[in-house]
């Protein structure tokens, strides 16, 4: 049984996802002009969020809040906050590429307790709550159970538009190719995240990503089953932005080298 939050969350990611996809259709007619249609996705991408924040902060006026378009908001309850991301994968969309996602986690006193990831083209709805395990589209899902790095998959965001993170990940690449069976770079992290904890890509990891981007699919991945740490042990995944992911049987050797430097 869902909890009243989460069906609040369900129901938010559902009325914005519906949003988007009605734009999603609107941009292949857009792409003759680059420029319009960067404007119209960055208009469907501010409306998803203003959809969203309406909902949350209707049912829920006294939480905080923090979202990738409209920034951070203290709330009356400074325990809880809405970490949200109304449009994780903008260059795919952006692109006709149905691979996108809503995000939204509820953070209660430093703790994700609530995660919905909702990939509206493809309709697939992932939601968890803290000691309830991990669904997609309400049906139970665990994290894959290969134990060979040779056999498993690997996703990531290659970082873009001269980040500096770029040598570090390069490196990380160089050494996971040769002994995995692939790395993804598939423009969502939330669904990354989510394709770790239903078992179709057996980790992740990305160095440099924001909080809203990952909220969400962190407690996927822990409720599934797998493992999620900071690439630093000392540092916390959220305020550093530096993740791994995997399940049991392969987190040890996975971050084995991606922290070999580090
Ligand atoms: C991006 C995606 C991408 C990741 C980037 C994020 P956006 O989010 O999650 O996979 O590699 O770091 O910024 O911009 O599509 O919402
Ligand atoms: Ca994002």
């Amino acid at each position: 049984m869902a909890s009243a939050n989460l069906n609040i969350m369900i129901k938010a990611a559902r009325k914005a996802g519906r949003s988007l996809v009605k734009d999603f259709r609107e941009v292949e007619n857009l792409q003759v002009s680059v420029k319009g249609a960067g404007d119209f996705v960055s208009r469907a991408d501010r409306e998803a969020e203003r959809i969203i924040k309406e909902e949350l902060r209707t049912a829920r006026p006294n939480y905080g809040w923090i979202g990738e378009e409209t920034g951070e908001e203290a709330g009356e309850d400074p325990t809880r906050r809405w970490i949200v991301d109304p449009l994780d994968g903008t260059t795919n969309f952006l692109h006709g590429l149905p691979h996108w996602a809503v995000s939204i986690a509820l953070e209660h006193k430093g703790e994700i307790v609530a995660a919905v990831v909702f990939d509206a083209a493809k309709d697939e709805m992932f939601t968890a709550e803290r000691g309830d395990g991990a669904f997609l589209n309400d049906r139970r899902i665990r994290v894959s159970g290969r134990r060979q790095m040779i056999e498993s998959i690997f996703a990531t965001g290659v970082p873009f538009g001269g980040r500096g993170t770029l040598p570090a990940t390069i490196r990380d690449l160089s050494r996971l190719m040769p002994v995995t069976a692939g790395v993804r770079r598939w423009g969502a992290a939330a669904l990354d995240l989510a394709y770790v904890a239903c078992g179709r890509f057996d980790g992740y990891w990305e160095r440099g990503i924001n909080s809203w981007d990952v909220a969400a699919g962190i407690l996927l991945v822990k409720e599934a089953g797998g493992f999620v740490e900071p690439i630093r042990s000392e540092e916390s995944v959220i305020e550093s932005g530096n993740i791994i992911a995997a399940n049991a049987q392969l987190f040890e050797g996975f971050a084995e080298i991606i922290r070999s430097r580090d």
